[in-house]
């Protein structure tokens, strides 16, 4: 059969032939794209704020150091983030939020402003660097935990996490279930490979 379609159709074939690898593209890029809605999210303030990588919570959406010179370290001295943040918020802007277990996350799960998707990718699927947890237990904290959810009610004052929750988890399934693929690295490497290549011709022109 497959013989017949070949000898009555070759062109058709060939078209077959040629569409697999596109289609196997586009799939490929549908697949990276289910990163995305998540990178979005955890790359907004409120997310950020938290998940820093030098002690220093930040505040507002503008990312400004904490006030009254709040860092991680002096947790164990006394300075509790729970003296001052409750498990809900407050109904002034500028007083402190509050959700169940307030408090800064380790460093190695900093979200810090250089990394493309694929850095952010990559952190979350090692499990030394995303708090110890398999894929699904990822999952299950983007749709549980409370600081999570507390990101879209934030309070007075403070622009919630972009989408809805549902949508961010909704999204954080459907890249599971791709097999949490990561998007590629990003253009820049390229561009700094390609920019190397010219500086690395260029030099070999001068010689
Ligand atoms: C109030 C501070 C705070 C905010 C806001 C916050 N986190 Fe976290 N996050 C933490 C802390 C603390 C941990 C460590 C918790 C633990 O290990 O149980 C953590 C852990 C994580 C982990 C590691 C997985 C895990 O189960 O420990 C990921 C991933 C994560 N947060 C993503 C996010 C995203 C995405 C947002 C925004 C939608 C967010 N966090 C908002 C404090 C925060
Ligand atoms: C002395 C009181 C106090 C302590 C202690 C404190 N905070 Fe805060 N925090 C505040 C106040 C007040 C605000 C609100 C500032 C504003 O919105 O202008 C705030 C805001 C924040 C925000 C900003 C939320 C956002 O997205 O805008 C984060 C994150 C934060 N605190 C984390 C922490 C962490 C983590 C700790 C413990 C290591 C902590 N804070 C300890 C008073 C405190």
């Amino acid at each position: 059969m497959i013989m017949r379609l070949v000898w009555r159709h070759p062109h058709k074939v060939l078209w077959l032939l040629g569409a697999v690898p596109v289609v196997m593209l586009c799939l490929a890029d549908q697949a990276q794209a289910s990163f995305m809605p998540l990178y979005q999210v955890a790359m907004n303030p409120r997310c950020t704020n938290c998940h820093v990588s030098d002690d220093r919570p930040r505040q507002t959406d503008d990312r400004v150091i904490h006030i009254m010179n709040v860092q991680g370290r002096l947790r164990d001295l006394g300075q509790k983030c729970s003296s001052c943040h409750g498990e809900k918020n407050l109904k002034e802007p500028h007083l402190p939020p509050g959700a169940v277990g307030w408090d800064l996350p380790p460093p190695e799960l900093a979200f810090k402003a250089d990394m493309d998707p694929f850095a952010l990718c990559m952190q979350w699927k090692n499990r030394m660097t995303n708090g110890d947890r398999s894929l699904p237990e990822l999952v299950n904290h983007f749709e549980t935990d409370h600081l999570v959810r507390w990101t879209w009610l934030p309070g007075p004052g403070r622009t919630p996490s972009p989408g809805s929750h549902k949508e961010f988890v909704a999204a954080a399934q459907t890249w599971l279930k791709a097999g949490a693929p990561c998007p590629e690295e990003s253009k820049d490497w390229m561009k700094r490979d390609a920019q190397f290549s010219t500086n690395l011709s260029e030099s070999i022109g001068g010689w």
